[in-house]
């Protein structure tokens, strides 16, 4: 993206920019002093006169069809070939041929040995989860700054998330502050960690790849290896994102992915689990599947096993999208780049760039604007036009079922929380195509 100018970020501060347009007024921030407040700017522009300029943007870059979703599907001639083999043949269920393609092609694609398909991103997770170990008064470290998706499975294990905070570059998990937090929580005995506060054993790192961004994985996989955690990264919305040339899930002991209708593939619903260990892999298979032991005449399960497998309908739709995968990416940069440029011209606001030595697939785009007003003021005059802007998710230590689970200070979140908008991002933005086939879907 030679064209976008980054913002010189020092630590998670965001500073006014030298020499380039950006935050008009420096940003008081909480971070320093690690205090769990909302940051906002000591003195702001009108939010609706903000909320004008961000909307003028807006109409100039994007169709003029109305409504305008956040991420809507693109269908072609293959999708519906592929579907109606399915259809032909009567191979609808969890048999069939395509299941194994799309396994075979995620595997080829993402260059991660072993690829099983799941119904959803969720049912992937809980599997991840059972494989790490995690059993009921263990807590998994995961950050609040996710979608509910993450973190539900933990606690159907009964286990506990324990959240953390994410960092400004890359949304994923603070590295550096996760170590402090962990050097204060945390001790090794034997080969599990333990919360010294809670007594619990601390079983596994979840690490989210948020709207595409890959997280610093190097750092986190070195943490969680001193820490004895088994790392799983939630790459629900990552498909088609590297780091250093590798793709998402290369760093994990296991992987989720989603291909949910609002993904940058869909197989209507849909997930898979990653992993280049083959004995994780086998037994993410036969868990997914019942647990039925290999086909004789009787039907016989050997473990309780989960309804996972994702059905041959799905897969074929998978599949024909996989094919549509390089093709979206090219559309979403170019999207990202039209977006990265024409936000530079006003002041206020900050545009999320791609984090330095990734190439993330832009999945959603997010604008940062100074403080939670303004987000408001916008997100309200956008949806009277006719555009869906969204906020980020609700940081889930705040959701009622979450409220007494362990946490770190959680500022970053809360100020992305505050400041986040997701823009419009389908891959057939910004074309004025009028025959794209895609309809509104939300996360
Ligand atoms: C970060 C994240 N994790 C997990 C999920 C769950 O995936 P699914 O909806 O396929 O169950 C999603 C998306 O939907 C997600 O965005």
């Amino acid at each position: 993206m030679a064209t976008m100018k980054r913002f010189p970020r020092k630590d998670t501060k965001m500073k006014r920019p030298q020499n380039t347009v950006g935050w008009g007024k420096e940003r008081t921030s909480t971070f320093a002093a690690d205090k769990d407040e909302v940051v906002g700017v000591r003195s702001s522009p009108q939010p609706t006169r903000l909320a004008e300029n961000v909307l003028a943007i807006l109409r100039e870059l994007l169709p003029e069809r109305r409504p305008i979703g956040l991420h809507e599907p693109r269908f072609g001639d293959t999708e519906k070939a592929l579907v109606m083999d399915c259809l032909d043949t009567g191979w609808v269920s969890t048999a069939g041929k395509h299941v194994e393609q799309f396994e075979q092609e995620l595997s080829e694609y993402t260059d991660i040995s072993h690829a099983i398909a799941t119904v959803n991103g969720t049912s992937a997770l809980h599997i991840c989860l059972i494989l790490a170990g995690v059993r009921p008064d263990d807590e998994v470290l995961i950050p609040s700054l996710t979608f509910v998706g993450s973190a539900n499975p933990i606690t159907w294990l009964a286990a506990t998330p324990h959240f953390v905070d994410c960092e400004a570059e890359t949304l994923g998990v603070d590295p550096a502050r996760l170590e402090r937090h962990l050097e204060e929580i945390a001790e090794v005995r034997g080969a599990t960690c333990y919360n010294r506060r809670t007594h619990r054993p601390i079983r596994a790192l979840m690490v989210v790849h948020v709207l595409g961004h890959p997280a610093r994985m190097v750092e986190l996989a070195k943490l969680a290896r001193h820490y004895h955690l088994t790392l799983i990264e939630d790459a629900a919305e990552a498909l088609g994102s590297w780091r250093g040339g590798l793709h998402t899930g290369s760093w994990g002991q296991l992987t989720a992915v989603s291909f949910n209708g609002n993904k940058i593939i869909t197989s209507g619903g849909g997930g898979a689990i990653l992993t280049n260990d083959p004995d994780l892999a086998s037994r993410a298979r036969h868990l997914s599947t019942t647990a039925r032991t290999p086909q004789t005449r009787f039907i016989e399960h050997d473990a309780i096993g989960y309804n996972y497998r994702l059905p041959n309908l799905n897969a074929a739709l998978g599949r024909a999208q996989l094919t549509r995968l390089p093709d979206h990416l090219k559309r979403k940069r170019r999207l990202a780049e039209a977006y990265g440029q024409a936000f530079a011209t006003i002041n206020n606001v900050q545009f999320q760039l791609e984090p330095e030595g990734c190439r993330n697939n832009h999945w959603v785009n997010l604008l940062l604007l100074p403080d939670a007003e303004h987000r408001d003021v916008l997100l309200d005059a956008a949806a009277e036009e006719g555009i869906l802007l969204r906020p980020f998710w609700t940081p889930l230590h705040q959701l009622p079922m979450f409220h007494d689970t362990p946490r770190m200070n959680l500022p970053q979140t809360l100020e992305l929380f505050a400041c986040g908008v997701c823009l419009p991002s389908s891959p057939d933005l910004p074309s004025r195509d009028a025959n794209a086939c895609g309809r509104p879907n939300t996360p």
